[in-house]
């Protein structure tokens, strides 16, 4: 995609309703440690958008006495509902700081905020972890965490970057949170099934979201405003839905695939540039392949899960193992509360408080390439290595943001016309 953002910024506002006195350019990272330092944390939000606000309710059910300072978005409009909530939980006050624009994300990271959520489209987040780390801020990210190649490695220097400073990394693949999800990785990493030696997932439900045009939005703020329909922004469904099954299938095996071989179409969807389905033979290390489904379509048989076979059983990685016969070895009999999406803040919380950072973004960042080498043979027909990936100098959308116009990428389509002269 060309770079035509007409860098029409002068609609970018930046809104401060009172000028108080955590505004920061004067305060270095800092980076807040629980034995030292037992004050409440404050946090601040970037993408105040659905889940934005859940996120941000996540972290105040982990811990209500956070306080948010801060919060961005690229539209003033989001605000609303997100400072109602918390402003109900007494999380903020009417104080807190409320930045518009593409470089909102900037000035929250200017004030003294100890720990970010981040919550936009994927196509932003490699730009806004690497400059979180650089100021030395713990991160709640959610997932996916790039749409190409290119971001995917950015969000895995930056995480080194974050371990040479200790700051905690957790990322919104929150499966690593569940409790069921956990006791079954342990028990399939002792061996209870054997030596894994297949996998298949599956995310196979309805298209996310879409918003009609209005007048007078630009191409930019369409493509905004319906970001899950647009390659750029969400990296198709493949990597903004599906990362969630592929990444339980990384963490259970213990390593990213070697390559892919993928199809997919778009036969249904009317509106962006992304497909309707995919279906993906991973192959990773020992010759094990992995089949992965996904797919967008209303009123089409669903199905969200993963499953592994072993030398001497299968699971479903949530809370049941059986043997080869279908036998029951062990199920999940343990607690189910708090959910995962409270359970990762704190666990992120606790690994602030003590001092022992959570780092997840290169198993994200993994799953996230993992999805995007998916994509790059659906769409191209070919089969592609990791090596291609860690390779790639693909990078899209534009790189320079304005709210003016954005051409939408054609759909790209495997091989070539046959017959040709038809
Ligand atoms: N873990 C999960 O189960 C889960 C569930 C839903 C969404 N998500 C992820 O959360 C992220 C957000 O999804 P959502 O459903 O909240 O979308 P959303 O559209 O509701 O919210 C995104 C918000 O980001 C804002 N935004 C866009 N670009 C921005 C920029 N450059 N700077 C600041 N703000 C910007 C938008 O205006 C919008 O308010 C996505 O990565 C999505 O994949 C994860």
């Amino acid at each position: 995609m060309k770079n035509n953002a007409t860098g029409d910024m002068s609609r970018r506002q930046f809104i401060r309703t009172a000028a108080v006195g955590t505004a920061a350019a004067s305060i270095g990272p800092g980076i807040l440690r629980a034995q030292e330092d037992k004050r409440p944390l404050k946090a601040g939000l970037i993408g105040c958008g659905g889940r934005g606000s859940g996120a941000a309710r996540d972290l105040l059910s982990a811990d209500p006495a956070v306080q948010f300072i801060a919060i961005a978005d690229l539209f003033e409009d989001k605000f609303g509902r997100t400072l109602d909530g918390l402003k109900k939980r007494g999380a903020a006050t009417d104080d807190i700081l409320q930045f518009v624009g593409f470089d909102a994300y900037e000035k929250v990271l200017d004030t003294d905020v100890d720990i970010v959520l981040m919550a936009t489209p994927p196509h932003f987040r490699p730009a806004q972890f690497a400059a979180a780390v650089d100021a030395g801020k713990h991160v709640f990210m959610e997932k996916p965490v790039a749409v190409d190649p290119v971001g995917a490695r950015m969000i895995m220097d930056a995480g080194e970057e974050a371990k040479k400073k200790g700051l905690s990394v957790v990322a919104g693949t929150q499966r690593r949170h569940e409790h069921p999800y956990v006791e079954t990785q342990k028990r399939v990493a002792d061996g209870m099934i054997g030596e894994i030696v297949a996998m298949r997932c599956y995310w196979c439900g309805n298209p996310v979201r879409f918003n009609p045009r209005e007048p007078g939005w630009s191409d930019m703020e369409f493509q905004m405003r319906s970001w899950f329909n647009f390659l750029w922004l969400s990296g198709d469904h493949i990597v903004e839905q599906h990362v969630h099954n592929i990444d339980v299938c990384d963490w259970f095996f213990g390593a990213h695939p070697v390559k892919a071989l993928g199809m997919g179409a778009r036969v249904r969807r009317q509106v962006g540039d992304i497909y309707d389905f995919f279906a993906v033979d991973y192959e990773y290390a020992n010759g094990v392949h992995c089949e992965s489904m996904c797919r967008q379509i209303v009123d089409c048989a669903r199905n969200v899960s993963e499953h592994l076979v072993g030398t001497k059983g299968w699971t479903n990685c949530k809370g049941e193992i059986r043997d080869l016969n279908g036998e029951m070895l062990w199920r999940y009999e343990g607690p189910k509360t708090p959910p995962a999406k409270t359970q990762e803040h704190i666990d992120l919380l606790k690994s602030i408080r003590t001092g022992e950072p959570l780092n997840e973004a290169q198993n994200v960042a993994e799953s996230t390439l993992t999805a995007i080498m998916g994509r790059t043979s659906a769409y191209t027909g070919k089969l592609v290595t990791w090596d291609d990936m860690m390779e790639s100098d693909m990078r899209l959308g534009p790189t320079e943001y304005g709210l003016g116009d954005v051409p939408i990428d054609p759909t790209q389509l495997p091989g070539k016309p046959w017959p040709e002269n038809v």
